[in-house]
């Protein structure tokens, strides 16, 4: 199982000036995906990336690009992104009043859809609508930074939602975001995560390390 765990290095790690030459070292050290943090400054204190970037660094990576929407309201950002080049979009229930609405837009635009759960969240938000779904994101940190620490209370909502999944016979992506490290991807992984997204544990130590951090994250 550890083996087929999906990478997805967090480029709000990486060197924001050399952001193309980022991404194709972290394709070519053995990354899945190409996690985006994209961050408004009103639902998360902090501003990052737009869809503009996402189109810049699209020509960069064959990865399939997983783009983590902090901002709210997401759904009039949806098109430009799924536009730019973004093959997942995920957003947080919290950030508009129709999150079946808005998984529909994502899918109709082409896109996957995924839903984010803040340590807060409670995982029944997506129990009527599983169909509506191709990933889950379970975010081990209150989002906007980089470079906290996990938070092992979500290891409990990891194995809720890895039963909410096998218990309809699905084959949703279980990803988990913040503080995921080579001590505690295992956690994620036993308690039936199937991704893991890391900013600091792949992108320490410069280019030359992220093939090495990237196999000790997969254990
Ligand atoms: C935080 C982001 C994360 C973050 C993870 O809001 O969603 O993706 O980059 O960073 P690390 O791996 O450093 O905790
Ligand atoms: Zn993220």
């Amino acid at each position: 199982m550890a083996a087929s765990v999906v990478i997805a290095p967090s480029i709000l790690a990486s060197d924001f000036a050399r952001l193309g030459e980022e991404v194709r070292a972290i394709e070519a050290a053995g990354a899945d995906w190409v996690h985006v943090d994209v961050m408004d400054g009103h639902f998360v204190p902090n501003i990052t990336i737009g869809p503009d970037v996402v189109k810049a660094l699209r020509p960069h990576s064959k990865l399939p690009f997983d783009v983590h929407l902090m901002i709210a309201p997401a759904d009039p950002y949806i098109e430009a992104f799924v536009n730019a080049g973004a093959d997942y979009v995920s957003v947080h229930p919290e950030a508009g009043p129709h999150l079946n609405r808005t998984l529909k837009q994502i899918r109709k635009l082409g896109a996957k859809a995924g839903v984010v759960f803040n340590p807060s969240t409670d995982p029944s938000v997506i129990q009527w609508m599983m169909d509506e779904i191709d990933l889950i994101l379970v975010m081990s940190i209150n989002p906007g930074f980089g470079g906290q620490t996990f938070m092992h209370s979500q290891l409990r909502k990891i194995e809720a939602l890895r039963r909410m999944i096998d218990a309809e016979g699905r084959d949703i992506p279980l990803e988990v975001d913040g503080g995921v490290t080579p001590d505690t991807a295992p956690l994620c992984i036993a308690a039936g995560a199937t991704a893991l997204v890391a900013g600091t544990a792949v992108f320490r130590g410069g280019a030359e390390m992220y093939a090495a951090n990237i196999a000790a994250l997969r254990g």
